[in-house]
Formats: C-alpha cells, sequence, structure tokens
C-alpha cells in the first residue's frame, strides 16, 4: 500500500507543532511534512524527540513564494494539508498589518492553487472564531457555523479573507476543503507574547501582568490537545464544503484567566497591572460546537484540568520559554508595552 502524504503548514508554531507531534506518533503510516518558514513565532527544538522518526520531515518554505511551493507540490504530490501557517498575533497586526495580508491571505490563496494544481484530496484550513467578531455579554449567546463574518482586527480580517478564499476555491473548482474555526487555544509551547503563556511566565519570574482595560473581556478557552483531535476527525470525516466550529464552553473573563494562574502559583494579585485598553479590544467570544460534536468530537480537558497542565508543563519546561523571552522578543515586549 502506498503512504499517504500529509502537508501541515506552519508546524513550527504552537498549535501546528502539537499537531505534529499529535499526528506523527499517531499515524506511522503518513508521512507527514511539517513545512515552515521559522518566523519569530517557530522553532524546531519543540519537536527533538520526532525529528529522527522516519514518517517526519521538515522543510523551509514561505507559503508567499508560489514557486517555492509549487515546487515541492509537483516533488511530493501531497494527499491532504492542514493549513496552520499564519501570523497570529493581533496585537502585531494592529501594530503593522501588511505581513499579515501577504502570509494570511496571499500565502493561503498560493497553497489553494498548488492544492488545486497537484489534485489534493482534502485542504483543511485552521481558522479562528475571531472571524466572527464579537459577541455580547449575554451568556446565551454563541458563535455558530451561521454567524456572518465581522471581522474587527487585522488579523481576523486578514483570517476572513482566507476562509472567505477557500470556500470559494470549493465553490468555483470544487476544491475538496473544510474549514475549521477555533476559540482561544492554550497548552504545552504556547509563545509567551499571548495571555496565558505570557501570565505564566510573567508570575513565576514576579513580573506584574498586563491586564487591558477592565479585564471584564471573555475568551472561550480550549486546550491545544482537544484542538487537534478535532482537526484530526474533521480531515478524516468531515464533510467537503463544511465549516466546524471548535470549542468546549470554557468561558472565562481575562481577569479570572489571570487570577487562576496567580492562584494556582501561590503569588499575589498585587501582580496585576491594568493597562490602556487594546484598539478594537473584541468583548466576548463563544462557541457552539454542536456541529462537530455531531461528528464524534468531545473533548478530555475542561479549563480547570487544562490549566493545571499547562501551568505544570511551564514549570517543567522553563528552559524552553526562558530562551524565548530573550532576544527579539524583549524588544517587543518593551514596544507593546511601553517599558521603559
Ligand atoms: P503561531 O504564531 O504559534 O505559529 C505560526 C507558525 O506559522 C510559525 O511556526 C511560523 O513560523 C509559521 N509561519 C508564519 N508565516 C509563515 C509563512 N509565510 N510561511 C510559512 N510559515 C509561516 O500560531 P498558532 O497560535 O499556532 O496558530 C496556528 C493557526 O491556528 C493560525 O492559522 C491561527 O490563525 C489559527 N488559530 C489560532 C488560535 C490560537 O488561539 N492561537 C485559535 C484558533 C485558530
Ligand atoms: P491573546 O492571548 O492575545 O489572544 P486573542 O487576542 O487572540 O484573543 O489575548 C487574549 C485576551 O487577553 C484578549 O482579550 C486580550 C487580553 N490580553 C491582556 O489583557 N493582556 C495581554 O498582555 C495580552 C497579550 C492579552
Amino acid at each position: 500500500m502506498t503512504r499517504r502524504k500529509l502537508l501541515i503548514t506552519g508546524g513550527a508554531g504552537f498549535i501546528g507543532g502539537n499537531f505534529v507531534r499529535y499526528m506523527v506518533d499517531k499515524y506511522p503510516d503518513y508521512d507527514i511534512y511539517n513545512l515552515d518558514l521559522l518566523t519569530y513565532a517557530g522553532d524546531l527544538s519543540k519537536h527533538q524527540n520526532i525529528e529522527k522518526k522516519t514518517n517526519y520531515h521538515f522543510i523551509q518554505c514561505d507559503i508567499a513564494n508560489r514557486e517555492g511551493i509549487f515546487n515541492r507540490f509537483k516533488n511530493e504530490k501531497f494527499d491532504f494539508i492542514v493549513h496552520f501557517a499564519a501570523e497570529s498575533h493581533v496585537d502585531r497586526s494592529i501594530t503593522d498589518p501588511e505581513i499579515f495580508i501577504k502570509t494570511n491571505v496571499m500565502g493561503t490563496q498560493i497553497l489553494l492553487d498548488a492544492a488545486k494544481e497537484y489534485n489534493v484530496s482534502k485542504f483543511l484550513h485552521v481558522s479562528t472564531d475571531e472571524v466572527y467578531g464579537e459577541l455580547d455579554f449575554n451568556p446565551s449567546t454563541f458563535f455558530t457555523e451561521e454567524t456572518p463574518l465581522q471581522p474587527n482586527s487585522p488579523y481576523s480580517a486578514s483570517k476572513a479573507s482566507s476562509d472567505l478564499l477557500v470556500r470559494a476555491y470549493h465553490e468555483t473548482y470544487g476544491l475538496p476543503v473544510n474549514i475549521t474555526r477555533c476559540s482561544n487555544n492554550y497548552g504545552p509551547y504556547h509563545f509567551p507574547e499571548k495571555l496565558i503563556p505570557l501570565t505564566i511566565s510573567r508570575v513565576l519570574n514576579d513580573q506584574t501582568v498586563p491586564v487591558y482595560g477592565n479585564g471584564a473581556n471573555i475568551r472561550d478557552w480550549l486546550h491545544v490537545f482537544d484542538h487537534c483531535t478535532a482537526l484530526d476527525l474533521v480531515l478524516h470525516e468531515g464533510k467537503d464544503g463544511e465549516v466546524y466550529n471548535v470549542g468546549g464552553h470554557n468561558e472565562r473573563t481575562n481577569l479570572e484567566v489571570v487570577k487562576t494562574i496567580i492562584k494556582a502559583l501561590d503569588k499575589s494579585n498585587d501582580l496585576i497591572e491594568f493597562v490602556e485598553d487594546r484598539l478594537g479590544h473584541d468583548k466576548r467570544y463563544a462557541i457552539d460546537p454542536t456541529k462537530l460534536e455531531a461528528l464524534g468530537w468531545d473533548p478530555t480537558y475542561n479549563f480547570d484540568t487544562g490549566i493545571e497542565q499547562t501551568i505544570e508543563w511551564y514549570l517543567s519546561n522553563k528552559e524552553w520559554w526562558e530562551s524565548i523571552i530573550s532576544g527579539e522578543y524583549r524588544e517587543y515586549f518593551k514596544k507593546q508595552y511601553s517599558v521603559k
């Protein structure tokens, strides 16, 4: 039997990296190609345990490089694609939107062209609930797959644009696609510019935690492992052309999240520092996952068990995040938070 070839873009980042390891272990009979440019958000040290496995391969390439991407598709003849590669941080998109359009929109279009040219049997586009915009604080309202796209940040606008291109390639050319829209992830190897790893790393170093506005904004948190199982399911069982929302009903205000971490680490709430609000800060995200559950998805973690596992992981893997919060990250932090 010929081995199936799975291309994972952005597999050196947070979620893509967790997905690469999950798939390499689960499917020894798939050849898994991790294609990544290795931007500031990508690192390969997280793959030390799998890099010698014969079913794991790494390709360094920019998804916005048409010739490079087409050459890879021509050589490898991938059977399916799970597309994570993106600029992913809202704050960076507010400061510098252009790279978000290049990578998230133009990069996706190039991958779609290559997938069409080389007849891949599935293009799974990993998107975000942020494309739906924001919900109000009424706890009975949720994002469904029918919620209109109303992105508010340059990041979410670039992701919504790529979602529409994926849809159009299905409708126009019959490309077999799925789109998943997941809520906020957290877990091992989360880059410490995002709220949860930023809080854990700063609290462990007895540094203040910047909370935007009054901390009342709500996010719906999903452990990255449960996102991986959802993607595996949609890749193999998703109906062509369909969108699936991914989330496990774990809504928390930002202040609750920060206080939970401070308490678990036995530190003081005096570390909380309320800072200027994010521009266009979305109030609330909350997912209705009914459609994915009907496909058979059942998450393993709730927020309490997931955050406990994640804090344990950051305590046991200090060398990974300590190496990241030096260098370029330090400059970013100073600029973002106006620290002298
Ligand atoms: P991340 O920033 O941690 O990783 C992105 C990866 O993409 C990095 O390895 C980076 O090197 C790579 N990359 C960036 N530009 C590239 C380019 N031009 N060519 C090739 N590779 C490039 O992101 P993440 O948090 O793991 O998110 C992955 C995907 O999941 C994104 O598409 C994001 O929109 C989506 N998503 C994220 C969340 C979340 O909570 N983080 C939630 C839902 C959906
Ligand atoms: P983030 O982790 O950047 O994810 P997203 O913007 O994609 O939801 O932010 C999560 C929430 O935490 C968001 O409401 C903004 C807030 N936040 C802070 O209050 N302080 C911070 O330093 C950061 C990075 C985020």
